[in-house]
């Protein structure tokens, strides 16, 4: 599945770790695919956590890496950089072949564009899997999950569930923001709380594999 969502920095990773990390412990061969990393001064971060985990090479998991912190489009605006969607399209394929459960992650929010008419909800779809909406989880969650899920649903993918990611209690909307989104979406949501451990409580991991249908 996509592991995508409202922005960046929101949890995608700190997820797609718990999420990889969970279905690890219950025997499955996972992979992690993130096709293009951006914000790569040296290595890139993401690709690195989760290769230690699942114990891939980093040419498995990341195929292309941009210095700047942009969006893949704006990228090859600045640095020329080109995407080739066969190809990671063509990479994944293999690596669902390599393991029972691929974890693919984006860069930034859903319609983050990797080329000129062109982004992570395309990709979904080329691919064939369908998304776990990851969100925040303090004030403004509402508007950006809902209209997250709502183009994620005009744009025909199959939304798993979401994630509303960091409750910290220090903000008031976290009372009533899952709620609120639940209504909206009629999906399940998870909160997950916000913590130093980079491992989750095992019932909160239990409930985002719930979501991913296994
Ligand atoms: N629930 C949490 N508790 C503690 N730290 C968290 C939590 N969620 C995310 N973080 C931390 O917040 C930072 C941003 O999270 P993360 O890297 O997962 O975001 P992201 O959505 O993957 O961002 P990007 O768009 O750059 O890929 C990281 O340092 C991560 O460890
Ligand atoms: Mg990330």
């Amino acid at each position: 599945m996509l592991v995508s969502g409202t922005g960046t920095g929101i949890g995608k990773t700190f997820i797609a770790y718990n999420l990889v990390y969970t279905l690890k412990e219950k025997g499955y061969k996972v992979g992690y695919y993130k096709p293009i990393e951006t914000g790569v001064e040296d290595l890139p971060e993401d690709a690195s956590l989760l290769c230690s985990l699942t114990g891939q090479g980093l040419e498995e998991v990341v195929l292309s890496k941009c210095r700047l912190p942009l969006a893949p489009y704006a990228c090859t605006l600045e640095e020329g950089m080109e995407f080739d969607l066969n190809f990671i399209v063509e990479h994944y394929r293999k690596l669902t072949q390599r393991y029972d459960f691929v974890v693919v992650e984006g860069a930034g929010g859903l319609a983050v564009p990797i080329k000129k008419g062109y982004n992570y909800a395309h990709l979904a779809l080329d691919l064939g899997i369908p998304m776990l909406l990851i969100t925040y989880a303090t004030l403004g969650t509402i508007h950006h999950t809902y209209t997250t899920y709502f183009y994620a649903k005009s744009m025909g993918l199959d939304v798993l569930g979401i994630v509303m990611n960091g409750f910290k209690g220090e903000d008031v909307s976290e009372r009533t923001n899952s709620t609120i989104v639940k209504e909206l979406t009629h999906l399940e949501v998870v909160e997950t709380p916000w913590q130093e451990d980079r491992i989750l409580p095992l019932p909160v991991r239990e409930r985002i594999v719930r979501l991913v249908g296994v």
